[in-house]
């Protein structure tokens, strides 16, 4: 059995970037939903985390609301485009860098928040990395994710996913349910506060959990 490390996926996500920057957002009122579902978690003091931020474009979008915002990503593609985007806005809170949890790169915080949008069915060990941000976090400070659950129906696309990964295209994906996400969160010492599916379907599960 091999250990997967937080960046062996970086090359993948280095060559999709570029086509992942010009996407349209699939569902755009569940992805609005999700950000104010999330603003509303943030104050204008925060010092907040993200992981896995892609190109920004949601660090764009939400460093606005609080005092100090770092996007962070094993990509240093996807960071490229996200300093491209910082340089047009004008934002002078907002952070790019390249890293995972673990690395000197995101700072130590402590952190009042710590965002990861469609991330935690991707990393090699969600359990690990999710107890990593529990030490990050200060007291009352929140994790707020939302994570591709393909269960139910849509565990019809694991062969497909599999088939396509062992040809390269697509990312290695753990199959997660709400269930196991939860879990997960509560095991690492978190109280979910909020949990559930902004686009009415598993592949989009959202979980806002504080620390205690
Ligand atoms: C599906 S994209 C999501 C990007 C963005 N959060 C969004 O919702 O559009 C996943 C991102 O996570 C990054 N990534 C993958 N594994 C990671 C890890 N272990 N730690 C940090 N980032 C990771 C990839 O480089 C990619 O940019």
């Amino acid at each position: 059995m091999t250990t997967q490390t937080a960046h062996e996926s970086a090359p993948f996500w280095d060559r999709l970037a570029r086509r992942y920057a010009r996407q349209k957002i699939g569902n755009l009122p569940a992805y609005e939903k999700t950000l104010a579902q999330t603003r509303a978690y943030l104050k204008p003091t925060d010092n907040v985390l993200e992981l896995g931020a892609g190109t920004s474009s949601t660090a764009v979008l939400l460093a606005p609301d609080v005092a100090r915002y770092t996007a962070s990503d094993i990509s240093s593609e996807m960071v490229l485009i996200g300093q491209e985007k910082l340089a047009q806005s004008g934002l002078e809170n907002l952070r790019i860098v390249q890293g995972a949890l673990g690395d000197t790169a995101l700072g130590d915080g402590p952190f009042d928040a710590i965002l990861a949008f469609n991330l935690l069915h991707l990393v090699p060990d969600a359990p690990s990395d999710i107890s990593r941000a529990f030490a990050m976090l200060k007291p009352g400070g929140m994790f707020i994710s939302k994570t591709v659950c393909l269960t139910g129906r849509y565990a019809l696309l694991r062969p497909v996913i599999g088939a396509l990964h062992l040809m390269g295209k697509a990312p290695s994906v753990a199959y997660l349910s709400p269930q196991s996400v939860a879990r997960m969160m509560t095991d690492a010492g978190f109280q979910i506060v909020e949990a559930n599916n902004p686009s009415g379907a598993q592949t989009g599960h959202f979980i806002a959990a504080r620390k205690p």
